[in-house]
């Protein structure tokens, strides 16, 4: 039975499927054949597409030619149930699909049929959306066999949402797109076809995981566990007809909190005993669970070192206990000391999740996967590659990156963060050789979502782009994130005029790079409003305990993380970077802050001193956001009023907020510093 493909609230936005998408693929003559709840999602989808546009859907092959043919095949290639088919010849043949997995599919087309072979039934999923993607492309000419199948098994979006609102963080912590898609009035929500549409979204981009509450576990969340695992349950079971399998966060301290047991030692035996109960119960809920996300020793949450044990011990206990249902567990590499003392110079916040892991390679189990936030500080705009995703060859590791843009804007500003996870993909921890971080991450990828109940799932609508984007450099992670970007366009506003494609591309190509020039300069970082992090207060962090300082005084500004003079930092990574970063000579401009206390005077490698740097970017960052907002303007005939007033009102805010970064980081340095604007403009 087709599956019912889910309908969206009036006034819910589509994003990147609105119907129209869809047009190419319902008007034709379409052959779904195989079995399996996600082949009866694929025919669900084609049946709606072409009850919309006129085209027709068989299941059994017919012998007469179709437009179409989306199947599932065994690794011999030979289509499944071959007993049942018809007449095979107009199927063509596929050849050996082995290697495709669960997930991958082959994409050809000839003598006027276009086909998806798919070996599973996810990849059947994945070749369906791909057919979208193309549109009326997919069914013209002859196109050579293409095969596809993702660089990682793992791609994954931790949303961070309370199941109870939070005094402080709210519903969602650093959510600014509504409340949660899952949770509501303190219990998961009654009605899910929402929840089934996001799935639906998320297959379409390739992101097959998802992580339904906050890493930062209270006593609401905790529940999850065990009691209450019939609402991850529900969820869960909303998610599973478009391929997303279900995670958890958990509390380490679970044995004692749900438990009652007097400890949660990973080495002790009743506690190991109590967890591998509890991971029976899940299981018996959810058959395909994937997996436990765990945030310990890090912010206040509790871990091994309460008990003088070590991560690879932790995460160990849980791996062991996932190990016979196939989950995994997520440990959180986010460990550093938020309780420092800002006068003591010799800690420093970037050394310490590479200090804690770095020795424990080849201690993990091969379930138990290390999740690296992609710089070594906390998803600031401009942080370095984190030294620990090359440290542990011997362990398996994924990538965290940070779709909701708690430091990049808040949602309020524009800030397409492709490029940023590009740079970071295509980095080589060992310099010019070996490989880069998007193959090293056999751990998967995950981002922390950027969505909630907001009608438009991501408060700025065009943060929808993020979205889809990392879901794609998910898929393949030396994708040009540019052609990410016009799949996106394309698919969320078909047909558009050469214009509005030409318009969203001016306004979310350069918007990262706006975004850093007009608030901290050169790696430096932070500079943001306690608390809540939206705007600017250059000294906000500066005598706190986080660890983020920057040390500006009259003389000079930045942080010496050299190995000769600094903390040490620059040292761990390998020599080619190490010798690099040491000196400020050769470090790159935009990371200099980060790794060098230098004078304001200090001539950068683009020829202007630091100070007459942090002068013309931060105006010119707000002449970009002026100019972002104009050309948005222009395209007012061209897109929804729904969408492009949301979007307006969002750059009235955007440029408000960059004059005021502009003006409290020049006043700050031009105070600090006694150095006048070389172009003498007004700085107060
Ligand atoms: C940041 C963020 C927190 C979050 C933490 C994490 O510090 O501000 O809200 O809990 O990252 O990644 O665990």
């Amino acid at each position: 039975m087709p599956i019912t493909v889910p309908v969206l609230r009036e006034g819910v936005d589509p994003a990147w499927l609105p119907p129209d998408a869809f047009r190419p693929l319902g008007a034709r003559r379409t052959l779904v054949h195989g079995s399996g709840p996600l082949v009866d999602t694929v025919h669900g989808e084609v049946t709606y597409a072409s009850g919309r546009f006129g085209g027709e859907v068989v299941r059994d092959a017919s012998g007469t030619p179709y437009d179409l043919v989306l199947r599932v095949a065994d690794a011999a290639g030979n289509p499944a149930e071959a007993d049942d088919l018809g007449d095979l010849s107009n199927l063509g043949d596929v050849g050996v699909l082995g290697d495709l997995g669960d997930e991958g599919f082959v994409f050809e087309r000839s003598d006027g049929t276009t086909r998806v072979t798919a070996s599973g039934q996810r990849g059947l999923l994945y070749g369906l959306f791909h057919v979208v993607r193309l549109g009326e492309d997919a069914f013209h000419g002859t196109r050579n066999r293409e095969v596809h199948r993702p660089a990682t098994a793992l791609r994954m979006l931790d949303h961070w949402d309370n199941v109870a609102v939070h005094p402080v963080m709210g519903q969602v912590e650093r959510g600014y797109a509504g409340g949660s898609l899952f949770w509501q009035d303190g219990q998961a929500r009654g009605e899910l076809e929402r929840v089934q549409a996001y799935g639906r979204l998320l297959a379409a981009c390739g992101i097959n995981a998802v992580s339904v509450n906050n890493v930062n576990v209270h006593e609401a969340e905790a529940h999850l566990l065990t009691d209450r695992i019939d609402e991850v349950a529900r969820i869960a079971g909303a998610l599973r007809p478009y391929g997303i399998r279900t995670h958890l966060s958990v509390t380490f301290a679970a044995p004692i909190v749900l438990g009652g047991l007097s400890t949660a030692d990973p080495l002790d035996e009743s506690v190991r005993g109590w967890w591998a109960e509890a991971v029976h119960g899940v299981y018996s809920a959810i058959p395909d669970f994937g997996g436990f996300v765990v945030k310990a020793d890090s912010e206040g949450q509790p871990g091994p070192f309460t008990y003088g044990r070590s991560h690879a011990d932790g995460a160990n206990m849980l791996a062991c206990v996932l190990a016979p249902h196939d989950g995994t567990v997520h440990w959180r590499a986010f460990v550093y000391d938020h309780r420092q003392d800002w006068r003591d110079r010799s800690t420093d916040r970037a050394r310490a999740a590479y200090d804690h892991f770095a020795p424990l390679d080849g201690e993990f189990a091969a379930n138990a996967v290390l999740q690296v936030k992609h710089g070594p500080m906390d998803f600031q705009v401009r942080e370095p590659v984190s030294p620990v995703l090359g440290a542990l060859p011997r362990t398996r590791v994924a990538l965290e990156v940070q779709a909701t843009q708690e430091y990049t804007g808040q949602q309020r500003h524009v800030c397409w963060l492709g490029p940023m996870w590009s740079e970071v993909l295509r980095f080589r921890p060992d310099g010019e050789q070996g490989p880069v971080i998007g193959e090293l991450a056999s751990g998967g990828l995950v981002a922390v979502s950027n969505v909630g109940d907001d009608p438009f799932w991501t408060g700025h609508p065009l943060a929808q782009a993020n979205l889809y984007t990392f879901g794609r450099l998910a898929w393949q992670p030396d994708a040009d994130a540019r052609r990410i970007l016009d799949e996106w366009i394309a698919l969320t506003f078909p047909s558009a005029p050469e214009r509005l494609v030409e318009g969203l591309r001016t306004v979310l190509h350069g918007s990262w790079r706006t975004y850093e020039k007009y608030t901290a300069p050169l790696g430096v970082g932070f500079m943001v409003q306690p608390g809540h992090h939206y705007g600017p207060s250059v000294d906000g962090y500066e005598y706190s305990p986080w660890g983020t300082y920057h040390f500006a005084d009259r003389d000079g500004v930045g942080v010496d993380r050299s190995a000769a003079t600094g903390t040490g930092y620059a040292a761990q990574y390998a020599k080619a970077w190490a010798e690099l970063y040491e000196s400020p000579d050769s470090c790159p401009d935009e990371l200099l802050l980060f790794f060098h206390h230098v004078p304001y005077g200090h001539v950068l490698r683009s020829g202007e001193t630091v100070v007459q740097h942090i002068y013309d970017t931060h105006f010119e960052g707000v002449e970009e956001a002026e100019e972002a907002r104009r050309v948005w303007a222009g395209l007012a005939d061209l897109v929804e009023p729904a969408w492009y007033a949301r979007v307006a009102e969002r750059y009235e805010e955007q440029v408000r907020s960059a004059l005021e970064w502009r003006d409290q980081v020049n006043s700050y340095f031009l105070r600090k510093s006694g150095i006048p604007d070389g172009q003498g403009r007004t700085i107060y």
